[in-house]
């Protein structure tokens, strides 16, 4: 139960400034959706009503935040505000070397530069995409070794995101030290659904990695809600704070890439910390090579202490229970509706799997994107595919890469949308159910090389 003696997780905040929101009108949707190539993601937000495109980098700032970016010490080497954030990342996660970066994907970028090389293996928890591109870049190959319960939407398991010892010992075993840098366990799991990893598999992971010498970090963009899953569901785990297990989490990682975007609520913001002197000395040149001097990487200095606020308040009880309520709240309320839940919910969004909700569209004519489509056409209201257009192509074969599971994410802002918001948020996914035998299916019609959700332009298909 949250702080208070009330069981309901209302908003442990109240609204000093609004930001007015409109809904389009059909005929304009209908429009924009065409100018968009049928493709969300080209869509300007203005013309979106409510925005679950992502809760990356769109989180709202508190006063506190705001207050801090006054407070931006804009020295181009060793800014105050430097010192805050790594002084925060020290006392929250102990790491002892911070390398600042503009987003997680700039310190992945940093992190895989210095450590991976051609023909390397990246085993891991369903990397993120932006992670796995980075490593394919590099010329390595990622290697799933999730546990299999992660495959199947509807199995009430606590911690989906745990990776199976036995996949990354084979791996340890084929592989051996010299070919795997490192392992990745990414916490929230994304790609499979914001599932949280445990603290025992993570020790676990630690464990058998030390015994091959092979290191292992932390995607940690989700880490604090991470650490809220593995306060309420992990045995003998309640009694400890939420700091307490940050530590803990942390204890497991020789390397953290960050996100901060996500958990440190800012909008913009990353990097990568690791408690390893000789990690940091090679990533800093690299640092400072892609992102900018040690001390700013890529950022204003009143970002890093907008940052440096947020890593704390991203870990605060009160909140992370109304957050992973309000996302709780969504899901509970589509299930009831009927709709095809990935159960149980993930901690940043609610996840519909398209292979109940449009059977007959096979993969390659993306059920995900034809959801989208008509869900911004119907509401005004913006999901994101997480499917086999996410997947890509086989680099060797060219194929596409048929989606295990085949998801539309329904992408929580931190702060931002009241529950009233996720009512309205409801009706516009039963709407696109009401209609569901009528959806066809998308044809490529531009498809960028690499990441291309982002760009990609379609026809519906005959
Ligand atoms: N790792 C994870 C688990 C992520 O979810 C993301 C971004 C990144 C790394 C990259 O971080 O965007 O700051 O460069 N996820 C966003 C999303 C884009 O919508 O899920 P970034």
């Amino acid at each position: 139960m949250s702080s208070n003696e009330i069981e309901v997780e209302a908003e442990p905040f109240r609204i000093k400034m609004v930001e007015p929101i409109r809904i389009p009108s059909r005929e304009l949707r209908e429009r924009r959706l065409e100018e968009a190539g049928l493709n969300v993601f080209l869509i300007k937000g203005e013309d979106i009503y409510i925005d679950l495109l992502t809760d990356s980098g769109t989180g709202a700032m508190s006063d506190r935040q705001w207050a801090g970016l006054m407070m931006g010490d804009e020295t181009y080497a060793g800014s105050r505000n430097f010192y805050h954030l790594k002084d925060a990342v020290k006392d929250i996660l102990g790491f002892e070397h911070v390398l600042p970066c503009h987003q997680g994907r700039g310190a992945e970028n940093v992190l895989h530069t210095a450590l991976i090389k051609d023909g390397d293996v990246i085993p891991g928890n369903t990397h993120f995409d932006t992670t796995k591109a980075h490593i394919e870049h590099k010329g390595a190959t990622a290697v799933d070794c999730t546990i299999d319960e992660a495959a199947d939407p509807y199995i009430d398991h606590p911690f989906k995101g745990d990776l199976d010892l036995k996949k990354l010992e084979a791996v340890y075993k084929e592989f051996g030290k010299d070919r795997v840098p490192f392992t990745v366990v990414t916490a929230t799991c994304n790609s499979g659904g914001g599932q949280p990893v445990s603290l025992e598999n993570m020790r676990a992971v630690k464990r058998l990695s030390d015994s091959y010498g092979i290191r292992v970090c932390m995607d940690g963009a989700r880490y604090a809600e991470n650490c809220y899953f593995i306060k309420t569901r992990e045995k003998r785990m309640e009694c400890h704070t939420i700091k307490d297990i940050t530590r803990m989490e942390a204890d497991c990682f020789d390397i953290m890439t960050m996100s901060a975007k996500k958990d440190a609520i800012v909008n913009i913001g990353g990097f990568v910390a690791t408690r390893d002197p000789d990690i940091y000395d090679k990533i800093k040149n690299y640092g400072i090579l892609f992102e900018g001097f040690v001390t700013y990487g890529g950022l204003a200095g009143r970002d890093l202490e907008a940052m440096a606020v947020g890593m704390y308040e991203g870990i605060e009880e009160s909140y992370l229970a109304y957050r992973i309520g309000q996302v709780r709240y969504l899901a509970e309320r589509l299930k009831e509706a009927g709709m095809p839940v990935l159960w149980p919910p993930g901690g940043h969004a609610v996840y519909l799997d398209m292979k109940r909700f449009l059977p007959n569209i096979p993969p390659d004519r993306f059920p995900g994107m034809a959801f989208c489509a008509h869900l911004y056409l119907g509401s005004g209201v913006r999901g994101v595919e997480i499917g086999t257009l996410l997947n890509g192509r086989d680099p060797k074969t060219g194929q596409n890469r048929p989606a295990k599971l085949e998801l539309v994410r329904l992408t929580i802002p931190r702060r931002v949308y009241t529950f009233r918001h996720m009512d309205y948020v409801v009706e516009a996914v039963k709407k696109v159910w009401s209609m569901r035998d009528e959806i066809k299916g998308f044809e490529l019609v531009h498809e960028p090389p690499v990441l291309r959700h982002f760009t990609a332009r379609f026809r519906w298909a005959p």
